[in-house]
């Protein structure tokens, strides 16, 4: 433990230094800039709370995670990882990093606030989406996604509680903590698993050499699809073995209400080797810039009358 304590003492969190944005110098903000406010949510390494900025009244969300906790367990990475990608994306269905500061004990990420949640929630609360409102969230979401993929960031852990919502009803994609920066190789196996088990791809679990973690993104996001409409993921059992098991042999069924586009959608999606996964090419992890065809996804009939240029101005249907 004394090592450990050596290495907290050089402290793994480098401070970056604000350089002039645009001409103008963006002065580096500190505690003292925010009123703490109540608790949004809490996971294993962090706690999201409402913060004010004193200046200016914005509302923001606040992720603080424990410099000593995430040193002891090792997750350094994870939290740098997240930090990077968070700066480098800028999208309207993407929760934007505003500033990133730290003090002695903790680590700070001033986010935008999703004032509405996590979309599990109302899934929940409805039993499932109405398909107008499904093809809806699916259609913003296939969005941040391309734009994801498009600039290099793999999210690796699509799920309905990552997908928080604004203030407005548009999504807020959060939690970049296991998301992989394509081309940036940092020793570790790119096929290890780190997602949730009831939206893991069947490549991740059959460990292949090659498997693809862009296929992954995108077999995730027939599960989202089939969850929203459904009211509970495709392939759920009572632990997480049985549920890798149903993941590997494609054991799902339709509820019956489904339309036939969206099940055609689905099953497209849902297609257990990779390359034949409806906007996957046959690619590999090593080569960054081939990215899946999101206009094969984009044109299923699934998507009919979605105006995909203006879906951030749009007004979201209201869920019922
Ligand atoms: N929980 C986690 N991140 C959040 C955010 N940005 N807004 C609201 N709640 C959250």
């Amino acid at each position: 433990s004394r090592t450990m304590n050596a290495a907290a003492e050089q402290s793994p969190f480098v401070e970056q230094v604000k350089v002039k944005e645009r001409g103008r110098e963006t002065r580096k903000r500190t505690v003292k800039d925010f009123f703490f406010g109540r608790t949004l949510g809490e996971g294993s390494y962090s706690t999201v709370v409402e913060a004010t900025e004193v200046e200016t009244e914005k509302i923001y969300a606040a992720k603080i995670l424990d410099k000593r906790h995430i040193i002891k367990e090792k997750k350094t990475k994870y939290v740098t990882i997240e930090r990077n990608v968070l700066h480098k994306l800028r999208h309207p269905f993407i929760v934007r990093l505003h500033y990133a500061f730290q003090d002695k004990q903790s680590l700070y990420f001033i986010l935008d606030l999703a004032a509405n949640g996590e979309l599990l929630s109302w899934v929940r609360k409805y039993g499932g989406l109405s398909e107008p409102v499904a093809k809806h969230y699916m259609a913003e979401l296939i969005l941040a996604v391309e734009y994801m993929h498009q600039n290099g960031v793999v999210h690796r852990d699509l799920k309905p509680e990552n997908i928080l919502l604004g203030s407005d009803m548009h999504i807020l994609i959060a939690d970049f903590g296991t998301a992989k920066l394509l081309g940036e190789n940092d020793g570790s196996r790119t096929n290890s698993f780190v997602g949730t088990a009831e939206y893991v791809s069947p490549e991740l679990l059959m460990d292949r050499q090659e498997a693809n973690i862009r296929g992954s993104d995108i077999w995730a996001l027939g599960c989202i699809a089939y969850q929203l409409l459904a009211g509970r993921p495709p392939f759920k059992a009572t632990n997480e073995y049985q549920t890798f098991q149903k993941i590997l042999k494609n054991e799902y069924e339709f509820p019956p209400h489904f339309s036939v586009h969206a099940k055609d959608f689905i099953r497209r999606i849902l297609v257990l080797d990779p390359n034949y996964r409806l906007g996957c090419c046959f690619f590999k992890d090593s080569d960054p810039d081939t990215i899946p065809n999101f206009d094969d996804l984009k044109s299923h009939p699934f998507f009919t009358g979605i105006d995909w240029s203006n879906l951030s101005n749009s007004n979201p249907p209201q869920m019922s």
